[in-house]
């Protein structure tokens, strides 16, 4: 089942599936070894799920810790097999990192464009690091797409947000993963959605692994926004979107049709959850399962919590959720949201006290 070379060394998603992926030349691959990353089964929570099988895909461990890496090596190796010399993109932060950390393996520049204020610390410090040029804008994500389109068009620069079909080409690799360790695909997948592009991917790769032969049945996809930032719920876009989970606060998804494609073949949902439920999931899966997701990628379990008590998920059902960033990108949000530390003075008695002995 696993894809591992002969000597069990991951080579990255581009060598491990490549024969379902555009090809690529050998030389032209730009990869940090993304992908196999854990599908962690959630032992803790069968208080809120029963008998339902709840997985968590934990895309916090690819290399810049989000799933990104899976799409970026696939832009990037492209843009590079290409001749670029440089690569653009809009984000709200994981894509901004990993085109920054990608672009500077390939040797090439990276610009990106965030709407200021508006990025977790651990992903303005990447895209810094790898030495991109971040270029703040007062605007929002949606103004930073449409401008970034613009440029891309006219300059010698690649656009590497998932409109670059390469990027849906590598995410959709983790829906292969998700099969390969299950030997089927599972009843029910939720994912956040922020621009589409996600949910679009796995549809994809599910579907091609069913083409293939290689599992016999589909998933129900189900998507899930932040409610302040959930235009595929509404039905229309929205101009100022709002919610603490700043890496899917978005209000004109570029996949947009693609994603409710996806959720009508399949037969799933496109739903909303509150900032308060994705930051309830947020926490209980850090205390609860040890595995530290960052808000938005939280909003998949919230959307599992949420059909759970709707009704919708049956005892039997196998359940997979994309946790599709880490936890540590957006320090300053799980310091706010937790207990704070407490204060002691460096005396064992007070501290045993403290501890309750
Ligand atoms: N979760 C996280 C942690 C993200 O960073 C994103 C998107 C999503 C979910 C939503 O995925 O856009 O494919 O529906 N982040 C983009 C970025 C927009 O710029 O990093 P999607």
């Amino acid at each position: 089942m696993a894809r591992l070379t002969k000597k069990g060394i991951w080579e990255g998603i581009i060598r491990e599936f490549r024969d379902f992926l555009p090809e690529i030349s050998d030389d032209a691959i730009t990869t940090l070894k993304e992908g196999n990353t854990p599908l962690i089964e959630a032992t803790n929570l069968r208080d809120i799920f029963g008998d339902i099988r709840l997985l968590l895909k934990y895309e916090g461990l690819n290399p810049t810790g989000s799933f990104k890496d899976r799409g970026m090596t696939m832009a990037v190796s492209k843009a590079r097999e290409e001749g670029a010399k440089a690569v653009m993109c809009a984000s709200t932060g994981n894509t901004s990192a990993a085109a920054a950390a990608y672009a500077a393996k390939a040797g090439m520049k990276a610009f990106v464009l965030v709407p200021e204020g508006q990025i977790a610390l651990g992903k303005l410090s990447q895209a810094i690091m790898h030495g991109s040029l971040v270029l703040q804008i007062k605007g929002n994500f949606d103004e930073a797409l449409r401008i970034v389109k613009e440029i891309t068009k006219d300059y010698p620069v690649t656009l590497v947000n998932s409109i670059n079909p390469y990027r849906i080409e590598g995410q959709k690799t983790a829906a292969f993963e998700v099969c390969e360790h299950l030997g089927h695909a599972p009843t029910y997948h939720f994912l956040p959605v922020g621009n589409a592009g996600n949910i679009t991917a796995y549809w994809k790769g599910y579907k091609e692994y069913e083409a293939k032969g290689l599992i016999s049945n589909l998933p129900k996809m189900m998507g899930f926004q932040a409610e302040g930032a959930a235009p595929i719920v509404v039905g229309h876009p929205i101009e100022n979107p709002q919610t603490i989970a700043t890496a899917i606060k978005i209000g004109n998804p570029a996949s947009w049709e693609a994603a409710v494609a996806a959720k009508n073949e399949s037969g799933g949902v496109i739903d909303a959850v509150t900032d308060d439920e994705i930051i309830e999931a947020y926490k209980l899966l850090a205390a609860r399962e040890g595995v530290f997701c960052e808000p938005a990628s939280a909003a998949s379990v919230a959307g599992a919590i949420k059909m759970k008590k709707e009704g919708v998920l049956a005892d039997g059902d196998t359940v997979v959720c994309t946790l599709t960033g880490h936890g540590l990108k957006d320090p300053d949000r799980a310091i706010s949201s937790s207990a704070k530390p407490v204060k002691v003075a460096a005396d064992i008695k007070k501290i045993l006290k403290v501890m309750g002995f």
